[in-house]
């Protein structure tokens, strides 16, 4: 045993260490910015690093840029760089504008070609000293090289001999955030505002501050802050001051301001009787309030709108057109160099659903479309990436070559409105770049998306990328800790398109969970693999998210699409299902895509099976390009997600003591959601397709649940059974619930399977109204208890509110009684679904 010694006093040594970096509490609130300690061979190899950083220059922005290096450089390899004025003589990193650079030392490295906000790095000789030169045109460029040398440090990256340019895609890199002034976010999870509050911009913009420089490190140079739905008081004389406020932390990251606002504000809150931007009185409204902005924010960017959309009041109130309106507020911008977001995102929600020709996604080419040309040099069109609303799977809208007069940017959307709202991991630039890299047949060569926006098709000034992120309060800013890949990537994708999704979930799992090759093989592999997988149980063949479009947008609800005016509809009858878009016999939209794409969608035959039911109606028995008929396809498609949403579990369980303690336990509560939740979708779209369609699953899982004990056919007391609706949101269409009188509830069965470990999955209703208890019992012992204090998008039992509760490894034997105890609270009546038991060998 003696020779075992040294291995093992090694093996706690490194045990040790390992706990170490694992020990760090980590809330994600430094997101990709972590700067940990690196250790032995990594932290060597920038031990030639100078000790010295000089930059030339006076502003806001090269402080950042400094004072960023400094806490990075300390950060990760423990050393404070000293901070000097001059030209050193001594080895040292030199930041500033090319112009700074060329002033203190004449020769110094070439930089011909750098764009705004791009940079270079470069290690060079500078009087005879060897130096890491970053420069660009302007600081904030600087301030951007500054961010891509920690990345590379950070990522273990070599940086002894460098010379390399970055440039950004598009001069627009912006990021959207529905946050309303009493606090609340629309479309946000992860906490009130880090802006507003209470009617008010927060006293403590700490956070905002924050956000900024995250934003600055992944280029993001403007930032919308308040909600496209406007509220008109942001622009009141008395509220101006405080976004003055917001304007001062952000400036010193490079990020500029930007307010939503209300085409009706004049009349609103100005006083007059009319908003028509045709009238003198308003342009004239316009021209003060906006010199107004710029006497408090003189680096202030501009505006949003979002008019005549959703219920909001827009130029059609007096005849006039989105240019019009758009020209009006733009026209007072100008001479501030201030710019227009005017939202393509405009569309009739009272349509009439019998028309089998009506067709929401024809609406922003049809309205915007006739206006190319129109548009002021600082109006740009902010086109959502497809023709209805982020939903997971749709066409690049077909607007992109829509507009060739005008200038354009693409809507993303980071906040994972219809793609589980951050409660389910769903890793967006794969689906980004699919639409980004797509061949819009503009021209002779490939005109992808990514051109068309950033202006280089159709030769524009202007153009870029904008996402809807909301973040909020959390800690950890989107509530899932994985879900600050999409940001990030976002970032990346608006800095350089031609990124692989594959580079960027690297570079996002190495700054975020460290260089353990297992960790960032394993992060990067799950989320790589979520997009399909969440696609996969929620969305089938582009039908669009079968979500509950009239409310949450969250859990399924199929129905809910259907005998509406919104118009996302996917047209599923007892025959078949899909929207006919095509010119041939259906809305005509095909027509609104340059004749190559317009033919590969006309087309049952070329329309890939993954947007077949957004082009097409066809009966369930069509056979896809994959060789399965569509039904087969739903109902494979279903059980197949649900069971990799169990695999993204596994895959995170076996990064246990590999990640700090702190994230791991709140993903694994997520995934583990996650999974449970995927079978509830599952459940709730096949058999909702099984009952339309009457076709049975091949493989006869829809609609036959073994291992399942309904709760209504449980011995109940004090329980009571009742319908859910919609039926498919819960098994079987029942469920049962404790309510008043009654305050303490409890249903029974009798296990009669062979002796052995199990596991049980009680399915239970999780409101935001109320905090009921859970009990569950196996004979008189208690094996698990919990409180369902959740904050689901539901008020009552359905399939937003439906959750799992997996207890594991109980030894049952036949003849025992297992009981579920339910206690309600308030309005939440600790409703109850079913129980699954499972073998634990399984
Ligand atoms: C979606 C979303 C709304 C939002 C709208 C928009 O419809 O559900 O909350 O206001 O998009 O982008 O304007």
């Amino acid at each position: 045993m003696r020779h075992l010694r040294p291995i093992t006093i090694c093996g706690v040594l490194l045990l040790l260490a390992l706990r170490s970096t694992c020990a760090r509490a980590e809330t994600g609130a430094d997101a990709w910015l972590r700067y940990a300690p690196l250790e032995g061979q990594a932290a060597q190899k920038y031990a030639h690093l100078p000790a010295t950083v000089v930059v030339l220059g006076d502003s806001l922005v090269l402080e950042s840029a400094k004072t960023e290096l400094i806490r990075g450089i300390r950060g990760m390899l423990g050393r404070t760089l000293r901070d000097d004025k001059t030209l050193p003589r001594e080895n040292a990193i030199l930041l500033g504008t090319t112009s700074a650079l060329q002033s203190a030392a004449p020769g110094i490295s070439a930089s011909a070609g750098l764009r705004e906000d791009g940079f270079l790095l470069a290690t060079e000789q500078v009087h005879g000293f060897d130096c890491l030169i970053v420069t660009a045109t302007n600081d904030r460029g600087v301030l951007y090289g500054v961010f891509a040398v920690l990345s590379k440090i950070a990522r273990d990256e070599n940086i002894s001999s460098l010379h390399e340019t970055q440039q950004p895609y598009a001069p627009i890199r912006w990021t959207d955030e529905w946050d309303n002034l009493d606090g609340s976010i629309e479309r946000g999870y992860a906490g009130p505002s880090i802006f507003f509050e209470n009617g008010s911009v927060r006293a403590d913009l700490t956070r905002a501050g924050e956000y900024a420089r995250l934003l600055a490190s992944i280029g993001i140079n403007g930032c919308a802050i308040s909600n496209v739905n406007a509220d008109p008081r942001v622009l009141e004389d008395n509220f101006l001051p405080q976004l003055a406020r917001v304007a001062d932390v952000f400036r010193p990251w490079g990020v500029q301001l930007s307010v939503s606002v209300d085409v009706s504000s004049p009349r609103v809150i100005g006083g007059l009787d009319t908003f028509d931007p045709a009238d003198p009185r308003v342009a004239e409204w316009w021209s003060k309030k906006v010199d107004g902005i710029y006497r408090l924010i003189p680096n202030f960017a501009g505006f949003v709108v979002k008019a005549d959309s959703e219920g909001r009041l827009g130029p059609a109130t007096y005849g006039r057109t989105p240019a019009d309106a758009a020209n009006a507020i733009a026209r007072a911008l100008k001479p501030h160099h201030g710019i227009v977001f005017y939202r393509a995102f405009v569309y009739n929600h009272h349509l009439d659903w019998r028309d089998p020709k009506n067709d929401r996604a024809r609406a922003a080419y049809d309205i915007f479309h006739p206006l190319d040309g129109k548009f002021d040099d600082n109006v740009i069109i902010q086109i959502k990436h497809g023709p209805i609303d982020f939903q997971v799977r749709e066409p690049a809208s077909p607007l992109f070559t829509g507009l060739e007069k005008t200038n354009e940017a693409i809507e993303l959307q980071v906040t994972q409105e219809y793609t589980g709202q951050q409660r389910h991991l769903c890793f967006l630039p794969p689906m980004w770049k699919e639409v980004l890299d797509f061949d819009m047949h503009a021209g002779e060569h490939p005109t992808p998306v990514k051109d068309i926006v950033a202006g280089k098709t159709f030769q524009r000034p202007t153009g870029g990328f904008v996402a809807v992120v909301n973040v909020g309060m959390d800690a950890n800013w989107l509530g899932h800790p994985l879900a600050m890949a999409n940001l990030y990537g976002y970032g990346r994708l608006a800095w350089n398109p031609n990124l692989s999704s594959n580079r960027i979930a690297r570079e996002w799992a190495q700054l975020s969970f460290g260089n353990d090759p297992v960790v960032v093989h394993t992060i990067s592999n799950m989320l790589l693999t979520s997009w399909p997988i969440y696609e996969s149980y929620t969305g089938p063949l582009g039908a669009g998210t079968l979500t509950d479009i009239l409310g949450s947008h969250y859990g399924p609800g199929v129905e809910s699409s259907e005998r509406n005016g919104w118009g996302q509809w996917h047209r599923a009858d007892h025959d078949g299902v899909g929207m006919d878009r095509t010119a041939a016999t259906g809305t005509g939209y095909v027509d609104q895509y340059r004749a190559a794409v317009s033919k590969l969608y006309e087309s049952l035959e070329t329309t890939p099976d993954n947007l077949l039911l957004f082009f097409h109606h066809v009966p369930y028995t069509y056979v896809l390009h994959s060789g399965k008929t569509v039904i087969q396809h739903i109902y494979d498609s279903h059980y197949a997600g649900a069971e990799a949403a169990a695999n993204l579990v596994q895959q995170w369980n076996s990064l246990k003591d590999r990640v700090d303690g702190e994230r791991y336990a709140e993903v694994l509560k997520r995934l583990e959601y996650q999974a449970g939740h995927a079978i509830v979708w599952r459940d709730a779209v096949c058999n909702w397709f099984l009952r339309i369609s009457g076709i049975p699953d091949q493989h006869g899982r829809v609609g036959h649940y073994p291992a399942r004990m309904e709760a209504e056919g449980m011995q109940l007391q004090g329980y009571v059974p009742f319908d859910v609706i919609p039926s498919e949101d819960s098994s079987g269409g029942k469920a049962v619930e404790c309510a008043p009188p009654a305050q303490k509830c409890s249903a029974a069965f009798r296990f009669d399977g062979a002796a052995g470990w199990y596991d049980l999955d009680v399915e239970y209703f999780d409101q935001n109204n109320g905090k009921s208890k859970f009990r569950v019992l196996v004979g008189d012992q208690v094996v698990d208890e919990w409180v369902a204090d959740d904050h689901l998008p539901a008020k009552k039992p359905n399939a937003d509110s439906s959750t799992r509760r997996r207890i594991t490894g109980l030894a049952l034997r036949p003849g025992d009684t297992i009981h579920l105890e339910g206690i309600p609270d308030d309005k939440e009546y600790a409703a109850l679904d079913y129980i699954e038991i499972h073998s634990s060998l399984d």
